[in-house]
């Protein structure tokens, strides 16, 4: 058996030597490394031998498989060189042609605004913080000043799951309890984030609303926020966000969780304010929800309203990027259709 086995080695050593093209080579790596080949059978028969032939048969047999293994390898490389070395000196291969672009893919439009929108606020000190999308009801809404039977619920129609009181974020506001429940309390610290993530409205999926979508909330709590502070926070995003001659306007509002309350609208950057189709001849985009952290929210989150006060906003990147794009249809976001996507 032994002498068979460096019969065979020595023959298909030699074979692989004289080998010149692919095809010969595939055929000999079948016929001596392949499943059913000559040197895989061999090892694979050292349990056919009395047992104290093995250890030694078996050791010399996996020995000559991985040197067969190593030099078709090398054999492989070398074969394939030399083809390309012929290839190019008899001009098969034309090195001056330019390469193939390679398909990439890109960025979601969301991406590409929520990056910008991380990047803005990250330069004015806001860090970001990241909240669940199931939530229950007490952190979506009880907590946030709105019990139940609030009117203000039927605004934000609710993606009930299976479990009692468990649902899908109707939107990010909630992540303000959590994050005050985490840094509020024993110790109170200061806060100064924003919360990005996705929103989840029961809803009639139409050209201007889906059932999902992002939300950017913002927060920030200490000791002396002012109206002031949330106004100029703000002014300064747009500032960044739309360009410096951006021109803002406020407008008071209703929200349970703030008061006051106040909405941000921005002069079109479409028409420069002189009225168009998509700021409905106004002259005005709506880029904000936001005001003052209600006490009862305060308190609910662990900060004492009395020492602590606050200011909170909510964006929406999508209903951003389709003003600034002038996208006539919300669903081309989630529709997964490439023609649209590539476009970004
Ligand atoms: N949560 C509100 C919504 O989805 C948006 C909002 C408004 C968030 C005012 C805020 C805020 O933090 O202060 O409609």
């Amino acid at each position: 058996m032994q002498s068979q086995l460096e019969t065979i080695y020595a023959q298909a050593a030699a074979e692989l030597d004289s080998i010149a093209s692919g095809e010969a080579l595939d055929a000999w790596e079948a016929k001596y490394l392949g499943k059913k080949g000559v040197v895989i059978e061999l090892v694979r028969s050292v349990g056919t031998l009395p047992k104290e032939e093995r250890a030694d048969f078996g050791k010399r047999a996996n020995a000559i498989r991985d040197a067969l293994m190593e030099a078709y390898q090398r054999r492989s490389e070398s074969i394939k060189a030399q083809a390309l070395a012929a290839d190019l000196e008899g001009g098969a291969i034309d090195v001056t042609l330019p390469g193939r672009p390679r398909q990439m893919g890109g960025l979601h439009p969301s991406t590409h605004t929520l990056r910008r929108f991380y990047e803005i606020w990250a330069e004015m000190g806001f860090q970001v913080y990241r909240s669940r999308d199931v939530e229950d009801d007490d952190t979506n809404f009880t907590l946030l000043n709105m019990p139940p039977h609030h009117p203000a619920r039927d605004m934000q129609d609710t993606f009930h799951t299976t479990t009692p009181n468990v649902i899908l974020r109707t939107h990010t506001s909630p992540g303000q309890i959590r994050a005050m429940r985490e840094f509020g309390g024993e110790g109170t610290q200061p806060i100064r984030i924003i919360l990005p993530g996705m929103s989840y409205r029961f809803e009639q999926i139409t050209a201007r609303s889906e059932i999902q979508f992002h939300q950017v909330e913002g927060l920030a709590v200490g000791k002396h926020i002012r109206m002031s502070d949330l106004k100029g926070t703000i002014a300064e995003f747009a500032k960044r966000m739309f360009g410096q001659n951006a021109k803002m306007r406020y407008r008071a509002s209703y929200f349970p969780f703030t008061e006051p309350s106040m909405e941000v609208d921005v002069e079109c950057f479409l028409c420069g304010g002189t009225g168009c189709r998509i700021c409905k001849y106004t002259g005005w985009l709506e880029i904000a929800g936001s005001g003052m952290v209600h006490p009862v929210v305060l308190r609910n989150g662990g900060y004492d309203p009395d020492v602590w006060s606050g200011f909170a906003f909510g964006m929406g990147p999508e209903r951003m990027t389709l003003l600034r794009h002038a996208i006539p249809d919300i669903r081309y976001f989630w529709g997964n259709d490439l023609r649209f996507l590539e476009q970004f």
